[in-house]
């Protein structure tokens, strides 16, 4: 005990100074020390009444963290419940029938399956008792963590508080596969399966659970939607039932994406056919075998038909048909069947201008409306794309009455930058949630439509529903890579318990239990996530054209052309005349599939909403907006403002230097440094490619005149040579210079302007597979040096210079005088042969225009530009 005491006493001495190293793995619960004298009166006996495992975890969850925050020992035990003086001066833990509540408890519930939990704080004659009361043992722990969230945000312990979860199914879907790689993974490999198997060590899959279940999420889908086939062989199962097992104590409960030829992958039947009564008698008997394994299997989810998976229309089966099957196969045991609305072509025909990817949902599903098992949820992406940075919402919530409904969120940034930029999706969730469809001129908002709520079963009860976040955890300490990233992980879970709690109120939280109660670091941390949907969205696709990313590669950097005349369907038909995709009821007709009033706005290029409005109508770049701007200044100004908004993350980080941890805070100034320059990448290749469409000038004269910009094709080289870089608006004026010389090149310019301080930006090509060396020289003496090393995401594709790969270097505070030499020296990084790498050298006019030769070098260290600007921003933004 004396050990603890001091222990607590010294991190609370640690805490003053405000430093100390974290790694990020305790995310929002690192229980750090808070004012102590605040809390005095919250009892240290711990007294918890039910025995099961999810209560136990309760139990000790709660004596840890008050323990560490509060800095003096809390004790649990389990224990029945006594009247008197047993329960006072004591923190009760229990159902609420335990606690002699009867009014509250599961049986008793309008909405069976739905959690819910008390907090009563009551001081009475100098004694204490805290009692946290929940429907299931699972809502028990969930108040248990609402308490520790409440005292770790230093907030006042309510008298009286009840909480109740907004929708019965709150899961997160990892895209994670057998051979431990992750399919939008950016932090890292699975912590759950390596090289066809689940990991003997689970430690990780448990913290994770956790860390879900802290948040109020219930369910976790461990495994890619693109599922392996042969996932449900017995063998499988047997481990599977180990994860079960590490997430059980957290009330998390395992599910599993199955891929529907599974009948005939593992079952060697003939066919999968789901009418097929060996089929049918295949998965009944599947699923019992998990049920034996895994008494609390949550469920199954299932792509089919979708992006080359097979399903049930090989055999003209409905995906009722196929939904059904599953459905009654788990029925018996409680589980559910979650059928993923992303069905479509991917083979369209891009010169049919009727021809409309948006359409699919609607067309291919609400034909079978009322036809789908009570047990099966429809898991519909908020909009009818794929996680663009905005689109509409999905016009399938209001299009289908009786069937369950769940929308699938999307953590993992594939589409929004990939961990790699900061972006609070939670804003963009809550504009989606709180989208009014107004169905039968009824107000009937998407959030009550997934809570069941708006269409409800004949017998007048909710539906079954819920809220799916695609997420990535991975195997780096931190998660999702990206320090700020897991407040969307963290803002999912809040939303899905409660869409209507306030943004500011979820994000105030996340950033004091994860960074700290100063108000100077909540003040920054807060304001800059608010912003910041709106930022990303400004700098890559305003207007609702499309996130204008490449989407034929990583979806990472921009490729605008990318989404264009192909079979895939993002097309924002970006032609002379003009820009957007026709969706009214001249075009496509997509905006009709909407309920009247909803399809009249759209409709109208007068009423449609300007964020969204080239989703709905091709427009001539000089139509007037209600700004006065026309469309193409609008876009030039938005791309400059947001590009510097993203700048100036940097200078309002640095606010916080010892305020928060070195470590953390090293990380994140290094992503807002690397997202400040590639936010100016974003902007210019936007930018260039609408000037180049539109052929208008920009009225401010910045778009393709870069005052204090260097290409590097310009500059006196030895070595470099010339690169046609592809897309051409992903590189400044098209070309980059690349160097395949042992010894290195250099580039050097005489410079031209004033005398003065300046930071000088490298901005460059850096590839994940190899690790080029960099230096500037003045006049010859170094100023700086540095290594290519980045790990930006594109790791299993073929690197390519272009908007995935572009980055920038920025050297602060650099004296220069006209007459003095800049050099930039690159050394690229040669594989082991070098032999033939240096014969190759010799004759080095072997490279392809665009793509790197691979064979022989890793890194070609490929140059873009040098940019000049005053000392002060962190990147220099002409
Ligand atoms: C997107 C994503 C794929 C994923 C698919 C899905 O298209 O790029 O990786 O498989 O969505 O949600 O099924």
């Amino acid at each position: 005990m004396r050990l603890f005491v001091r222990l607590s006493a010294l991190a609370i001495l640690l805490t003053g100074c405000g430093v100390w190293a974290e790694d990020g793995s305790a995310a929002w619960l690192r229980y750090a020390p808070v004012e102590a004298a605040k809390y005095e009166g919250v009892p240290s006996r711990i007294v918890v009444l039910g025995n099961s495992v999810v209560e136990r975890a309760a139990g000790a969850e709660l004596a840890k963290g008050l323990s560490a925050m509060l800095a003096r020992p809390f004790t649990w035990s389990v224990q029945p419940f006594q009247f008197g003086a047993a329960s006072t001066n004591a923190i009760l833990l229990g159902s609420y029938r335990s606690l002699g509540d009867h009014t509250m408890d599961e049986a008793s519930s309008s909405m069976p399956g739905t959690d819910r939990y008390s907090i009563r704080f009551s001081r009475q004659r100098g004694s204490h008792r805290v009692l946290i009361a929940g429907s299931s043992p699972q809502a028990e722990l969930y108040g248990a963590f609402h308490l520790l969230e409440e005292i770790g945000a230093d907030r006042v312990i309510p008298e009286h508080e009840t909480q109740v979860a907004s929708a019965a199914i709150r899961w997160t879907d990892e895209w994670d596969n057998l051979d431990g790689t992750i399919e939008r993974g950016y932090a890292g490999p699975s912590f759950f399966f390596k090289d066809g198997h689940v990991l003997q060590d689970l430690t990780r899959a448990s913290d994770y659970a956790r860390l879900l279940s802290s948040v109020g999420i219930n369910g976790c889908n461990v495994n890619n939607v693109n599922a392996d086939l042969d996932l449900l062989s017995s063998e499988h199962l047997r481990e599977y039932a180990r994860i079960a097992d590490a997430f059980r104590p957290w009330g998390v409960k395992l599910a599993l994406s199955v891929d529907l030829t599974a009948p005939q992958i593992v079952g060697g039947l003939p066919s999968f056919d789901p009418l097929d009564p060996t089929v049918v008698a295949w998965w009944k008997q599947k699923v019992d075998e998990i049920y034996t394994l895994i008494p609390d299997f949550g469920g199954f989810t299932v792509k089919a038909d979708s992006e080359g998976r097979l399903g049930p229309s090989k055999y003209g089966r409905s995906p009722a048909d196929a939904a059904n099957v599953l459905a009654r196969a788990l029925a018996p045991h409680g589980g559910v069947v979650l059928y993923r609305g992303f069905v479509y072509n991917n083979h369209l025909d891009w010169r049919d201008p009727k021809a409309d990817r948006a359409r699919a949902g609607v067309d291919n599903f609400v034909r079978f409306d009322g036809q789908f098992d009570s047990n099966v949820v429809i898991q519909i992406k908020e909009g009818p794309i794929d996680f663009q940075a905005r689109e509409p919402v999905s016009p399938l919530f209001a299009a289908l009455r009786q069937t369950n409904m769940a929308i699938e969120l999307q953590t993992s940034q594939e589409y929004t930058g990939q961990q790699r930029h900061m972006i609070w999706l939670p804003s963009m969730w809550k504009w989606v949630l709180d989208t009014d469809l107004q169905a039968d001129n009824r107000h009937t908002p998407v959030k009550q439509i997934v809570e069941g709520r708006s269409f409800p079963r004949p017998d007048g009860k909710s539906r079954l529903g819920g809220f799916i976040s695609v997420t990535n955890a991975g195997a780096e300490a931190n998660w999702l890579h990206h320090p700020m990233a897991m407040a969307n992980l963290y803002g999912f879970g809040k939303l899905a318990w409660n869409p209507d709690e306030p943004l500011s109120s979820i994000i105030d939280t996340w950033t004091r239990l994860t960074w700290g109660n100063d108000p100077r670091v909540d003040q920054v941390i807060d304001a800059l996530q608010l912003h910041s949907w709106q930022v990303y969205e400004g700098y890559t696709g305003p207007n609702g054209m499309g996130t204008l990313t490449n989407i034929l590669g990583y979806h990472f950097g921009p490729g605008i052309e990318s989404a264009e005349r192909n079979g895939w369907g993002q097309w924002f038909r970006g032609e002379k005349d003009g820009i957007g995709m026709d969706r009214t009821a001249a075009g496509t007709g997509f905006a009709q599939q909407y309920p009247p009033s909803l399809a009249a706005k759209y409709d109208s290029i007068e009423s449609c909403p300007e964020n969204l409005l080239l989703f709905f109508h091709h427009v001539p770049y000089d139509h007037r907006l209600r700004s006065g701007k026309t469309l193409v200044q609008s876009i030039y100004d938005t791309h400059y403002l947001s590009a510097r908004a993203a700048g100036e993350y940097v200078p309002q980080w640095m606010t916080l230097k010892g305020l928060v941890d070195d470590d953390r805070y090293q990380l994140v100034l290094r992503l807002f440094t690397f997202q400040a320059g590639h936010a100016i990448v974003w902007r210019d290749a936007i930018d260039d490619w609408f000037y180049w469409r539109s052929q208008i000038a920009d009225v401010h004269g910045r778009v393709g005149n870069h005052s204090g910009r260097i290409e590097a094709e310009t500059m006196a080289t030895e070595g470099y040579q010339p690169v046609e870089v592809t897309p051409w608006e992903t590189a400044s004026g098209g070309k980059a210079v690349v160097c395949r010389l042992n010894s290195g090149c250099s580039l050097s310019a005489v410079i031209t302007q004033p005398a003065g301080r300046y930071n000088v930006a490298v901005q460059y090509f850096d590839l994940w597979r190899g690790i080029s060396n960099y230096q500037l020289l003045v006049n010859g003496k170094g100023v700086s040096r540095w290594a290519g090393d980045d790990t930006l995401p594109p790791a299993q594709f073929d690197p390519h210079l272009d908007g995935q790969t572009s980055t920038r270097f920025t050297v602060q505070d650099v004296w220069l005088k006209p007459g003095d030499t800049l050099m930039l020296k690159g050394t690229p990084d040669l594989r082991d042969d070098l032999n033939r790498s240096s014969k190759e050298a010799a004759s080095p006019g072997a490279i392809e225009a665009h793509t790197l030769e691979q064979r022989d070098y890793r890194e070609l260290a490929p140059v873009d530009y040098i940019q000049l600007g005053p000392n002060g921003a962190m990147t220099p933004q002409e």
